[in-house]
């Protein structure tokens, strides 16, 4: 099926489905050699319950989103099923009971339509996200460039030599950034995920109010295990009778947290620009939204000259028009996946 729909297809215009499962957004969109036509993300509410994502219940929420997802999404795009000329789904890295639905959900969809297959790497299309078009203009990134991808699951700062040629020379050696984030924000009884809630609530925090500690991880490695102890140590001490944060001090508890992990990530990205030279640098991955963090971004940039790549939000955050624009420039270059093509829990970057 595959090598013939591959030599049929990639003539004409790239219609590719994407579809994305690996944690708990189902997302399908519909890209037109690059272009978004549509890009369609359903959340699972019945995570915040639990505070934080229940692999299980995951599985179960994407069984029921998956279809009605992807018919919005064609929809969206003014599409039939017959219009498309290929499928991308994500491969891996993620929950493998989550994965599991998304890739047999694509790989049935190929095959009864008899369309080439695309396997993707969810780490690597948080990376392509900075390619994808729509209506609004935007420069992409010349080639090298570095990209600080950081979301809930990984922190990696990646030499990125090609579409397809990446490396991640620099990676956390225990939680992700993503994940401090979210573990911060349950000690403070905020609600799941709490990356967003810290974030708004710093804003109006004082920083220099606590104090943590920073990590001395060598070379371009980071680490944010020790962090989320010291918090924890920062922050019990501070509940009152009844088990709360008082509500004045959690701007600043946020701002505090927020701070070290961005301190953090900004050594090690100066650190990764002085050992390469390469000063053009791309973000990507859920924490990429934080408000802090691209302020800080711009600013660093002004300081140093660095040539500053942001993607929109929604395509920061999971989303299927990254797998869809990677499925398009692995398509092209002839990477098609087999039928017995299986979803992989873990998937090494470096
Ligand atoms: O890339 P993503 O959507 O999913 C994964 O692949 O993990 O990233 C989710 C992570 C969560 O940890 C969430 O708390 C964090 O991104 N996040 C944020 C913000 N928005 C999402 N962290 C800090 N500030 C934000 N504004
Ligand atoms: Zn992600």
């Amino acid at each position: 099926m595959a090598k013939i729909a591959e030599q049929e297809r990639v003539a004409g215009p790239v219609r590719i489905l994407g579809i994305e499962s690996s944690c708990d957004e189902t997302a399908a969109a519909v890209l037109v050699d690059g272009r978004v036509h549509s890009n369609v993300v359903a959340g699972q509410d019945v995570h915040r319950a639990w505070g934080g994502v229940v692999p299980e219940l995951a599985s179960r929420a994407h069984q029921e989103h998956i279809v009605p997802v992807v018919d919005t999404a064609l929809r969206e795009a003014g599409m039939r099923p017959s219009d498309l000329t290929a499928v991308a789904f994500t491969q891996g890295p993620g929950l493998i009971g989550a994965l599991h639905v998304g890739a047999a959900f694509a790989k049935s969809y190929a095959l009864a339509l008899g369309l080439p297959l695309v396997a993707v790497d969810h780490m690597r299309a948080h990376v392509l996200a900075h390619f994808i078009r729509d209506d609004q203009e935007r420069p992409v990134p010349a080639f090298p460039f570095l990209n600080l991808t950081v979301s809930g699951g990984h922190t990696l700062i990646v030499h990125v030599r090609s579409a397809l040629d990446m490396e991640a020379i620099g990676s956390t050696l225990d939680d992700a950034a993503g994940e401090a984030f979210d573990k911060g924000a349950k000690l403070l009884g905020l609600p799941y995920p709490g990356g967003p809630q810290v974030d708004a609530l710093a804003a109006q925090g004082d920083a220099r109010r606590f104090r943590l500690p920073r990590p001395s991880v060598p070379g371009l490695d980071m680490s944010f295990s020790g962090l989320k102890s010291a918090f924890r140590n920062l922050v019990l001490p501070l509940r009152g009778a009844d088990g709360a944060v008082p509500a004045e001090l959690l701007p600043h508890l946020c701002a505090t947290l927020q701070g070290a992990i961005l301190d953090q990530l900004f050594t090690k990205l100066t650190l990764a620009v002085e050992r390469t030279g390469i000063t053009r640098i791309g973000i990507a991955g859920g924490v990429s939204a934080n408000r802090g963090l691209r302020q800080r971004l711009a600013a660093e940039a002004d300081a140093r000259g660095w040539n500053v790549h942001i993607p929109p939000l929604a395509y920061c955050t999971d989303n299927a028009a990254m797998v869809a624009m990677a499925g398009d420039l692995l398509l092209r270059a002839g990477h098609i996946a087999g039928p017995d093509t299986a979803p992989r829990a873990r998937i090494p970057q470096a």
